[in-house]
Parts: structure tokens; sequence; C-alpha cells
């Protein structure tokens, strides 16, 4: 189905590191009952993959985050919807992202979940890329370092379209549609 993109990470590269990442999680949790928050919308498949690898006792929810209006380019400006402060207070917060490019999405998100009283806040990113950085922040876990490409697929869109692919692509020159 997706043999006329070029894949960067097919299914089965995806499906053997989310289940190493899920195990990394199932072992630095152990005894604990973590808050696993899914990004949206780009993480929902990343999200249920690894909690399904991670078979870790967890509560979960979901946020909104938003900065990329009809473009490649982060807008800076990041619009956020939030659990309620009495979900997060005292909680073991692990947010769960697709992507971390500039960083200002998960710098924001890190800081209000503090704010709001969680006790611990750490990040998984399925894929980072490093180049495209201006926030002072890095994940505590990473699936994947990738160039400075923009990249398509298990979740991630360009303009709402290509999330339903199962392997993460290039997102096609030509298209832009
Ligand atoms: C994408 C991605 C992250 C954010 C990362 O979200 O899902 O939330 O951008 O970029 P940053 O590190 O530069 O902040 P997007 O705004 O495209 O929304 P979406 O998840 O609904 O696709």
């Amino acid at each position: 189905m997706t043999k006329q993109y070029e894949v960067l990470f097919s299914r089965e590269q995806l499906a053997a590191r989310v289940a190493e990442l899920g195990a990394e999680l199932r072992r630095d949790y152990a005894g604990k009952t973590p808050l696993v928050l899914g990004v949206l919308k780009g993480a929902v498949f990343f999200f249920a993959d690894l909690l399904r690898a991670a078979e870790l006792p967890c509560k979960i929810g979901f946020l909104t985050a938003s900065s990329y209006l009809h473009s490649t380019e982060s807008s800076g400006e990041v619009t956020v919807k939030m659990p309620n402060a009495d979900e997060i207070r005292g909680q073991d917060v692990i947010l769960v992202e697709d992507i971390l490019d500039t960083g200002n999405t998960l710098y924001k998100l890190t800081r209000l979940l503090r704010e709001q009283g969680a006790n611990s806040v750490k990040t998984i990113v399925l894929l980072d890329k490093p180049d495209r950085r201006t926030a002072d922040f890095s994940a505590d876990y990473v699936g994947f370092t990738i160039p400075d490409a923009f990249v398509v697929g298990y979740g991630l869109d360009f303009d709402e379209q290509y999330r339903y692919l199962p392997d993460v692509v290039v997102l096609p020159q030509d298209t832009g549609k």
C-alpha cells in the first residue's frame, strides 16, 4: 500500500522498536501505576501499540496540542487542551508523542503538567529531529533519531492526510496534498 512512498521505517521496524520501548517502560515503572497521556492527534497509533507492548498497569488519558496549521513549519504557537488538574495532581505522568521537532510542544506540556502538581513527568517520543530543536528540551525515551525530513504515516500527518499509512514515510515532494 505504501510502496509508492520512500519508507523511512517499515511497520516491522516500528513494531520491533515499540516492543523495546514498551519493555523499558515496564521495567522503569514496575510497581507504579503511571498516568499515560497521549498527545492528540499524531500519537494515537504509537500510544496504542506502546501500551499493549508495555503490558504495564496504568491509567490513560489524552490531551490536545497543535502547532502545525496546514503547513510543514511549526507556527510556534502551541494550542493546548489538558485534563483537569485533579486528574494530574500526584500522578507519575508519561507523555507520549509521535515527534519531537522544535520542542515547543513538549516544553510547554511538561511545564504545564508540573504546574498542575504531577509527581513526575517523563516523555517518550517515537521520532526525534534534534536538528530542528529551538526549545531547551530532550525526551526521556526516543524511538528513532531522524534527519530533518518531513515524515508522515503511523499517525503523523501533513494537513490531516497520510496518518493512516502503517509505515513512516517521507512526504512525497510533488503532492503536498
Ligand atoms: C506535531 C506533533 C507534536 C508537535 C511536535 O503536532 O504531533 O505534537 O507537532 O512539534 P514541535 O516539537 O515543533 O512542537 P501537530 O501540531 O502537527 O498536531 P497533530 O499531532 O494533531 O498532527
